[in-house]
């Protein structure tokens, strides 16, 4: 630890984390930690104290998320550059795309590379995903989002992942789920997405973190939260997708993430557009993560 950073310097440090982390003790400290080797990682010793108190003032009074001060998050493998407005790679997210990629690379198919789309891509963290985490070869991945912010973010973050990508090829572009014309060629074999579904009187009580930093357009959809899950289920439906004769499938079609409470619906939703078998995927604390349809 550089000798500027005294004692009385950590605890006040400590101290101001408190808020922000929700006085919960333990992540103030792992924050701490996280800023400290940040800060000693990238700028020269000189600058290390005024690099972290205007890091404190920025997470502490302006609520700035720490991955938007540190830059990045990891994501499996990967280390995400993450930047406001777009939406910072969620640990539930990473959790179903590691999944599904054990379940590409367990079916091993032989032929051509599965055609994937992930609409609404933000970072491009599940494209990404699953670049990185499926056998070399073996999927192709399009990356759509609506705010030109996230596709440029994407981008960097597939230059600067490209070495883990093992081959796999992922690109990107500007599109807009409700403007089918906007969107890359089908049919795809797959499509997966986190897209927006949240209710706007929840997006109004979330903390400063989310409310203040990261896109509204990321987290807010009409209808109860679910009018992106519709429309994506009429594109799967319509022309994006080929849905096979219903029968025994291992690989599912078709991932939607969504919230607590919200499987259900999105499973009758996808039931009247013709997919034979869907199943809810929990999280790990046991809520509605992701539909899934076969
Ligand atoms: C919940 S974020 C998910 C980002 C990323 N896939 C992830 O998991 O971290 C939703 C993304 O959908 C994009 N989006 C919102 N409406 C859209 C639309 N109509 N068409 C395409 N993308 C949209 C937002 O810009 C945002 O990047």
């Amino acid at each position: 630890m550089p000798r500027l950073l005294r004692p009385s310097f950590n605890v006040r440090a400590l101290r101001r984390l408190l808020p922000p982390c929700g006085y919960d003790v333990h992540g103030a400290r792992a924050e701490w930690r996280w800023l400290r080797e940040w800060a000693e990682a990238s700028v020269a010793p000189a600058l290390v104290r005024p690099t972290l108190e205007r890091a404190l003032w920025e997470r502490a009074r302006l609520r700035k998320p720490l991955q938007y001060i540190l830059g990045t998050q990891p994501f499996g493998d990967l280390e995400l550059l993450t930047r406001p407005p777009t939406l910072i790679p969620r640990w539930e997210t990473e959790e179903w795309v590691l999944r599904l990629a054990g379940l590409i690379s367990s079916t091993s198919p032989s032929g051509p590379p599965l055609r994937i789309l992930d609409l609404c891509t933000g970072t491009g963290c599940i494209a990404l995903g699953l670049a990185a985490h499926c056998p070399s070869g073996q999927v192709q991945v399009w990356g759509v989002d609506v705010a030109e912010s996230a596709i440029l973010l994407a981008r960097e973050n597939a230059k600067k992942m490209h070495p883990l990508l093992r081959g796999n090829s992922v690109h990107f572009q500007l599109g807009d789920l409700n403007d089918p014309s906007s969107l890359p060629q089908g049919p795809f074999d797959l499509i997966v997405s986190n897209p927006p579904y949240v209710t706007q009187e929840d997006w109004a009580g979330l903390e400063p973190e989310v409310r203040v930093w990261e896109d509204s357009r990321a987290l807010v959809a009409d209808h109860a939260g679910l009018q992106c899950h519709q429309a994506i289920a009429s594109l799967a439906a319509s022309h994006l997708l080929h849905i096979p004769h219903p029968g025994p499938r291992t690989l599912p079609r078709l991932l939607m993430e969504c919230g607590e409470g919200q499987g259900k619906v999105i499973q009758d939703i996808l039931n009247s557009v013709k997919f034979s078998r869907t199943d809810i995927w929990l999280d790990l604390a046991g809520s509605d993560r992701v539909v899934v349809a076969y």
